[in-house]
């Protein structure tokens, strides 16, 4: 990674329009898998860097998806978030460049949460890994596995804001319960300024009456914390990461890209109420 741009950062940051608070951590969470949570963080990465900003995408999933939608295989990495949690690698050793900076997976990582589990500070791993790179990015997107283990802990215990991917379907909507109990925990045990961004309908097909229900149902239950923004229902998606792109990349002006830039300009407005707690 470049960290001799970090002239140009500050001065970025110094005019940073869109009001953003500086190196911003923000983690992609949901215990359920295939709800978007990897499409999500890389094509949010991408849309952040389009925008001039410099970003970090963090692989917390053992499977190592996000890496691999980068073109990387997480069997050929030497080191990776592995080794940052339990050996104390430095993270930027472990950063890959690709349309944003990855700090890739490995199988192996799916050992860290037992590795952790002995070790002292086991929630503040990656909190205290990512200090040294906080101030080289404009903001750290954290892409983290389907559970709500200790990987996913030390992603909500490290981050800022938590945007929660979710599958325009009833059955993925309760998971969202658990979700919000285990943020509580961790805001009243290690991070008590964790606080939901937004919440992001994906593979939403506005043709069914089972997926505009399933928005009805979200704004009824979450109101203003749901972004405007919708991700549709496309085999784009699932086409770009085979390509080692983004859908950004991949097609640039299809409607799948667009997407993630009207997501980016919603995040970046802040146009959500913050710390909203909802029953
Ligand atoms: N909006 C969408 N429409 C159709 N397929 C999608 C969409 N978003 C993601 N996908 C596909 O669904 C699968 C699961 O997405 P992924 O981002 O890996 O979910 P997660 O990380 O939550 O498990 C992938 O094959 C991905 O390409
Ligand atoms: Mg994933």
């Amino acid at each position: 990674m470049s960290l001799f741009s970090n002239f140009v950062r500050t001065a970025r940051k110094g005019s940073d329009s869109q009001g953003a608070t500086l190196g911003q951590v923000i983690a992609f969470a949901n215990q359920k898998g295939g709800v978007a949570k990897t499409t999500t963080t890389l094509n949010l990465a991408v849309a952040f860097t389009e925008m001039g900003h410099n970003v970090l995408a963090v692989d917390l999933d053992p499977q190592g998806n996000l890496t691999m939608s980068q073109g990387m295989n997480p069997d050929n990495v030497e080191r990776s978030m592995f080794d940052v949690l339990v050996h104390s690698v430095p993270l930027q050793d472990v950063i890959q460049r690709a349309e944003v900076d990855i700090a890739v997976s490995s199988i192996d990582l799916a050992g860290a949460e037992l590795a952790l589990s002995s070790m002292i500070g086991r929630e503040r791993a990656l909190q205290k890994a990512l200090l040294p790179v906080r101030s080289s990015y404009d903001y750290i997107l954290i892409d983290t596995p389907p559970s709500l283990g200790l990987l996913t802990i030390n992603a909500l215990t490290a981050a800022d804001y938590v945007i929660v991917p979710v599958q325009c379907e009833y059955l993925s909507l309760r998971g969202l319960v658990q979700l919000e109990g285990t943020l509580s925990m961790i805001r009243e045990n290690l991070n008590p300024s964790v606080e939901i961004r937004g919440i992001l309908p994906t593979m939403f097909d506005s043709r069914t009456l089972h997926s505009r229900e399933a928005i009805d149902m979200l704004k009824e239950n979450f109101g203003d914390l749901v972004f405007d923004t919708r991700i549709r229902k496309t085999i784009r998606y699932a086409e770009a990461p085979v390509q080692g792109s983004s859908v950004l990349k991949y097609e640039p002006s299809g409607q799948a890209a667009e997407a993630y830039r009207d997501l980016a300009k919603e995040v970046l407005n802040g146009a959500k109420t913050r710390a909203r707690e909802h029953a």
